[in-house]
This record gives structure tokens, sequence and C-alpha cells, in this order.
């Protein structure tokens, strides 16, 4: 026998026993016919997305109680339980929301620092100094537990000003790495040189 019907049964049972007390010309035909009806009202519990529901009634008790639970890789958003009294859920269902994982972006930083987003939360991403994003700087943590739009990338941004490199004043602002100054730094005296060899 499914437990559900055990439960209810000591419940059916009682209400021909009330039946029998208190309506014995039959007339409560139309009261037991809606008394089954808010029976089933509770045992239809919601169901969610990304999660799953189990009851956990007590043996032979009168209220229904259902446990959800999420899938995994979504936290559960709400109480975990809930009750049916008086042929009604206690409260709403809890939610199933998505985690998504930090997003990862090579030189530039997120709007807030952690390691787990939870699903609707958004995330701005600052490239470092002389990067530019590609793609949307804001995205956000969506139901599927990707980041939507897709995770932009920070490159290297070639500013309009590179040619004066050689007069060094942009060159911090011009170059990715450290080998990359140095080069430019011999360029420059390079450059200088030449410049006096000219004046000569
Ligand atoms: C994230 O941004 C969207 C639109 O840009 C907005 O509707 C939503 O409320 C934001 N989410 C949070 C948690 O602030
Ligand atoms: C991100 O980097 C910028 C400058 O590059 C800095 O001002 C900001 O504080 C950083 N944010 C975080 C969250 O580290
Ligand atoms: C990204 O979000 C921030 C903060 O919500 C906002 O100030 C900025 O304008 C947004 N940027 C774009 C490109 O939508
Ligand atoms: C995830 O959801 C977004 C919309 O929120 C959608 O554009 C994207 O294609 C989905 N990605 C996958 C892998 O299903």
């Amino acid at each position: 026998m499914p437990p559900r019907l055990q439960s209810i049964l000591p419940a059916l049972y009682l209400l021909g026993v009330l039946t029998l007390l208190l309506c014995p010309s039959g007339l409560c035909a139309h009261s037991l016919s809606s008394f089954c009806i808010t029976i089933q009202d509770c045992r239809m519990p919601p169901r969610i997305a990304h999660g799953s529901h189990h009851d956990i009634s007590s043996f032979l008790s009168f209220t229904t109680v259902m446990h959800y639970e999420c899938d995994e890789g979504y936290v559960l958003v709400g109480h975990p339980q809930i009750t049916c009294r008086s042929s009604q859920w206690s409260s709403p269902a809890p939610q199933c929301k998505a985690l998504c994982l930090k997003p990862k972006v090579e030189n530039g930083n997120l709007s807030a620092d952690k390691d787990l987003f939870i699903e609707s939360e958004n995330v701005t991403i600052q490239c470092d100094s002389g990067y530019g994003v590609v793609n949307s700087q804001n995205i956000t943590c969506s139901e599927n537990r990707t980041w939507y739009p897709e995770v932009p990338k920070c490159e290297w941004e070639v500013h309009n000003g590179c040619e004066q490199v050689v007069e060094g004043s942009k060159l911090m602002q011009c170059l990715p790495n450290p080998a990359d100054v140095k080069m430019a730094l011999e360029v420059y005296k390079l450059s200088l040189e030449i410049k006096r060899l000219k004046q000569e």
C-alpha cells in the first residue's frame, strides 16, 4: 500500500464514524465529497524547478509535510519544508537557485570578490589599466549555472598614441609586459642617440 494511502485511511475511517454519528440521514454526502477534494489539494505539493520533494509526514498523521531538496549546483532559498494545514500549504514552496562559479578573467578584476554567486546576481568586470573589455562588462549568473552573456575578456588595447612610445611618455600605457618596456626603453635610448648623432 502506498504510504500516503496509509496515512489517509485513518482519516477516512474517522470521517465515516463522524458521518454516522452526526449525519444519520446521509445528508453529508456533499460535505464528504468536498472533504475529499480538500485532502486532494495537499496531495499535490507544488513542483519546483531544479529540485524535488518528498513526503516526510509521520505515520498516521493528519498533516502532510513535504521536504524539498535542490539538485546539485543549486541552493535552496526559503524554508525546506511546507506543511498542509486546513487544506492549504503553510507557505509557498522554496526555490532552487543556481550557483555560478566565480568568472575567470585575466588582467581584470570583479566588482565582488567571492567564489560563488547566486542566480540573478550581477558582476561587473573591470579590466586592468591598459586592457579593454571584450564583450559585455556586466554579466549575470543565470538559471543554467552559466554566466550570461558570456564572461568577457580583458585584452591589451593598442592605443592610438602607441607610435609615440619612442618618445617615452606613453611607454607604460602602451606595453603589456616588462620585457616590452625594457625593449622600448632601449629603442628610446637608441632614438636619442640617433637624434644626438644627427645634430652633430
Ligand atoms: C542584475 O541586473 C539586471 C539587469 O541589468 C537587473 O534586472 C537585476 O535586478 C540585477 N540583479 C540584482 C541581484 O541586482
Ligand atoms: C579592481 O581593480 C581596480 C583598479 O584596477 C581597483 O580600483 C578595484 O578596487 C579592484 N576591485 C576589486 C574588487 O579588487
Ligand atoms: C554595468 O553595471 C554597472 C553597475 O550596475 C553600471 O554602472 C554600468 O553602466 C553597467 N555597464 C554597462 C556597459 O552596461
Ligand atoms: C543559459 O541561459 C541563457 C539565458 O539565461 C542562455 O542564453 C544560454 O544559452 C544558456 N546556456 C546553456 C548552456 O544552456
